[in-house]
């Protein structure tokens, strides 16, 4: 799905905004959400960013006694390529730790001395560490209540006016960028702030998804497509694994026979966990397909798809189905090749976790 795109896509989390009603009950956001956040803290990348901390309004809206609060909202500038008055491109940073968009948005960087333009990066509330209550924002609606693309784009519009007025280049254009929930941003952003944006470059950014205007299967399509696109054969075998799954879960010793074809660290409780795991690999995989060697949600190797479709195809296919996406899904989950078994209900709940969650399911009818 990203094959001539660089820019970074989560397209899937922002599906869960709109299709949560008509996702299956399986749907591992969860799985997702940690995914990031693991990552971004155990190997922080290395970017070519200076960071600085706002201080930003708590509420942008309101005059209630709280709303005059401030926290520290993180930002990244690159000043490398910048001549004064030249354009400020920013990134409107979605769910998630800033730097690891930093490192995964190379486009803007490549295309920076050609503008001569000076590049920031600023971090969503509630995630990363622009944190409003610090460790307690996840408390409660009291205070994951500011947590809504609203004030989020109000956070963007006095932080870039403060920023170009510090930097006495009040006349720069301004070009905001974003990906996924951050395109969506982005694009929002140039709607609702024209006086501050110039233009918007929204990437895999589903605002239509909303209100019906497309279907909500369209991604799941899209998904099917690149397997279909890489061999018949390995859309035809995923397709068919969920059966066998299915069939296993009637079975006396299923729930075993699943535990050791995954090489689960421990035994399952639920087959269920053994769906969600292959979902993830392959719908995350799809969503970074990119054509060279990435770590976005995972370390894997250039077009990716195509890898995992390779070993489904190679696989005899006496073995069964069960077997061959576990091979592939392992792709995913071992590209390190450093894993000694698989944590399939690895439920330990990544801080931030709950934002996305909180986020996608309580503001899915106003998120604008
Ligand atoms: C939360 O933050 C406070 C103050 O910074 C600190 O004392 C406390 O240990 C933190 N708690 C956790 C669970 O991190
Ligand atoms: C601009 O300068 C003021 C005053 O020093 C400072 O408080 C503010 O944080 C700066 N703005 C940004 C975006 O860094
Ligand atoms: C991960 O890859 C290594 C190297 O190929 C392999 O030895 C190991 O068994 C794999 N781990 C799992 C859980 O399959
Ligand atoms: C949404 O808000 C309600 C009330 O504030 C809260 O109880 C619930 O847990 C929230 N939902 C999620 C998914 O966090």
């Amino acid at each position: 799905m990203a094959s001539s795109s660089s820019f970074l896509l989560l397209l899937f989390s922002v599906i869960s905004l709109t299709a949560i009603e008509s996702m299956p009950a399986y749907f591992p956001g969860a799985i997702y959400q940690s995914s990031p956040h693991k990552q971004a803290k155990t190997t922080k990348p290395k970017i070519p960013y200076k960071t600085h901390y706002f201080p930003q309004l708590l509420d942008h809206f309101t005059f209630q006694p709280k709303s005059s609060k401030t926290f520290y909202q993180k930002y990244l500038v690159n000043n490398q390529y910048w001549h004064k008055g030249a354009p400020i491109f920013v990134y409107t940073g979605n769910e998630g730790d800033i730097d690891w968009f930093a490192a995964n948005t190379g486009f803007m960087l490549d295309i920076a001395p050609k503008f001569h333009a000076l590049l920031v990066f600023i971090e969503h509330r509630f995630y990363g560490e622009s944190l409003p209550f610090g460790n307690k924002s996840y408390k409660s609606a009291r205070t994951l209540g500011y947590l809504n693309s609203q004030q989020a784009l109000a956070d963007y519009a006095v932080l870039i006016r403060s920023l170009k007025k510090n930097l006495s280049s009040e006349t720069s254009p301004v070009v905001v960028f974003g990906g996924s929930y951050g395109g969506m941003l982005a694009a929002w952003f140039r709607l609702k702030y024209p006086h501050i944006a110039i233009g918007a470059l929204a990437s895999s950014a589903p605002i239509l998804q909303f209100d019906g205007i497309t279907p909500w299967s369209s991604f799941y399509d899209a998904v099917s497509q690149d397997y279909k696109d890489a061999s018949l054969n390995c859309y035809e075998v995923i397709r068919g694994c969920w059966a066998e799954l299915d069939e296993l879960s009637t079975q006396k010793e299923g729930l075993a026979e699943v535990s050791r074809t995954f090489k689960t660290c421990k035994n399952l409780r639920s087959i269920y966990s053994a769906r969600d795991w292959l979902w993830s690999a392959f719908v995350y995989t799809a969503m970074v397909n990119y054509p060279m060697e990435a770590n976005f949600m995972m370390p894997l190797p250039a077009y990716p798809v195509e890898e995992m479709c390779k070993i489904i195809d190679g696989l005899s296919p006496e073995t069964t189905k069960l077997s061959r996406v576990f091979a592939a899904a392992s792709l995913y989950y071992n590209y390190s090749q450093t894993e000694k078994c698989f944590k399939l209900e690895d439920d330990t709940d990544a801080h931030g976790l709950h934002g996305w969650d909180w986020q996608v399911k309580n503001s899915s009818a106003n998120v604008q």
